[in-house]
């Protein structure tokens, strides 16, 4: 295996800044060509090692040419943001140190307990001493808050779930929207709770949790013996961007002593946003918030974050040190991996602690509040335009709307638009159903991201419609 020398670092370096100056004036998106996916999936695992610079002219030829699209200023897709320069500048030296993170005394569990803290302070989240982690993403998060939840519950009800399983106990209830993340249903059968026990609460006309509806529900299964456990509001849902009643879920939660669990993936830094504060109320009542450095603040994938009121309520559900972990020098918190599954846990505070540092918090805010004007500016054409529909109020940096360019069926044409749109390499937009119809979802993470990219957006949608 070779050193890895100072040319060979300085040409990856050359090759991601390259990379990164040239998207704008690339395709947004361009479909990976027969031969390049034979070349990326079928080749033969080598024999003999091959040289780094090898490495490197394959990753410039087969590799970078063929991006998800995300990195361009025109990808309004899903929740995926372009990376933060300072992420990609010191992902190399995280991986050059290679740490586990699990614990112990060195730079990375120390810089993760601050870069926690400050996402915390962001959000205005409280932020007791260990009350929080870095996780591969919200999933993850979702599944440490939902286990945590768990364990408070049978712990409460004077047994331990993590030595029993859920055997013979009353089922355990989860109250949800539709509108809700595919993780909190995906956390709910990981950790045993079954789909059939995750209640979806009805929601107003704004996509909203309907608190009343959640108040009957409780009530209902209280009267049938279950047991309602924990309640998930959204700030931010993936499909139109909106924030649930949080401060009245808040005292709902805390009447029958319920664990508040918000999944602020996306959508928590839109708290930051000019005039947001007021959607945001009871954020600080959870006792749980999963919150995405990869989405809006465009730190590398994958770096999510899981924050919780009282830490010790995660330690009791994860913690498990064999004899060959015991660290006598832990100090009172213990190691981060008695918080959550994972045990090795990667680097992932440097290149948050990086971006936060690079962006400060007035950067944060500003891309907060450039992105979420343009979702909002994206609203005003859609309702000025006699051809656009908007389909829900803009509360973070999304725009939910439709194509509506007569009346025959737009189910089916709002079905068909993204793709035909993401192949003419000019916009990337994603679609979804919402309250029932098929339609079309823009999300603005992008700094780069100007007033007449939306103007490009629409008529790009106008174009792939007509050829279709
Ligand atoms: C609102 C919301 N919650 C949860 C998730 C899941 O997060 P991750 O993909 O980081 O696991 C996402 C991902 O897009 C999301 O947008």
């Amino acid at each position: 295996m070779a050193d890895l020398l100072p040319t060979d670092a300085a040409a990856a370096a050359a090759i991601a800044a390259e990379h990164l100056a040239g998207l704008g004036e690339r395709p947004v998106w361009r479909p990976v060509p027969e031969a390049e996916r034979a070349w990326l999936s079928g080749q033969e695992l080598p024999e003999r090692g091959r040289a780094l610079d090898e490495l490197l002219d394959d990753v410039r030829t087969h590799v970078l040419p063929y991006p998800m699209g995300n990195g361009h200023p025109r990808f309004f897709g899903w929740v995926n943001s372009p990376p933060n320069p300072a992420g990609v500048l010191v992902e190399p030296l995280a991986a050059a140190l290679n740490p586990s993170c699990a614990g112990g005394d060195h730079a990375g569990p120390h810089l993760e307990r601050a870069v926690v803290r400050w996402l915390a302070e962001l959000v205005g989240f409280p932020h007791p001493p260990g009350g929080g982690l870095l996780t591969s993403g919200a999933s993850m998060a979702t599944v440490i808050c939902l286990a945590t939840a768990r364990q408070r519950a049978a712990l409460a009800d004077g047994w331990d779930a993590r030595e029993e399983g859920l055997y013979g106990r009353p089922p355990m209830v989860m109250y949800v929207t539709e509108e809700g993340h595919s993780c909190l249903h995906k956390a709910a059968q990981l950790l045993g709770l079954g789909s059939r026990q995750v209640r979806m609460v009805p929601m107003d006309g704004a996509y909203r949790m309907d608190v009343g509806a959640l108040r009957t529900m409780i009530e209902e299964d209280l009267r049938r013996g279950l047991r309602p456990f924990c309640v998930a509001g959204s700030a931010g849902t993936v499909n139109s961007g909106a924030v649930d009643p949080l401060d009245e879920i808040a005292d709902v939660a805390a009447e029958h002593g319920l664990w508040f669990h918000v999944d602020g993936a996306y959508g928590a830094l839109g708290v930051l946003a000019d005039g947001a504060a007021p959607h945001f109320a009871g954020l600080d009542r959870a006792d749980s918030l999963a919150l995405d450095p990869h989405k809006w603040l465009g730190v590398p994938v994958g770096c999510g974050c899981a924050l919780l009121r009282d830490p010790a309520a995660a330690r009791a559900a994860f913690s498990l040190v064999p004899s060959y972990l015991i660290d006598d020098n832990a100090g009172d918190l213990g190691w981060f991996s008695e918080y959550g599954p994972e045990q090795t846990r990667p680097f992932r505070a440097l290149k948050t602690w990086a971006t936060l540092s690079h962006l400060g918090r007035s950067g944060v805010e500003d891309l907060v509040n450039h992105t979420t004007g343009l979702a909002r500016t994206l609203a005003a054409m859609v309702e000025e335009a006699g051809d656009f529909e908007l389909l829900a109020p803009v509360t973070t940096s999304i725009t939910a709307f439709r194509h509506r360019p007569g009346p025959d069926d737009l189910d089916a044409l709002n079905r068909a638009i993204p793709g035909a749109v993401q192949a003419r390499g000019n916009a990337f937009i994603t679609g979804t159903r919402l309250g029932g119809r098929d339609a079309l979802r823009a999300c603005f993470l992008h700094p780069g991201t100007t007033e007449r990219d939306l103007a490009v957006l629409l008529e790009e949608i106008r174009l792939a419609a007509k050829a279709l």
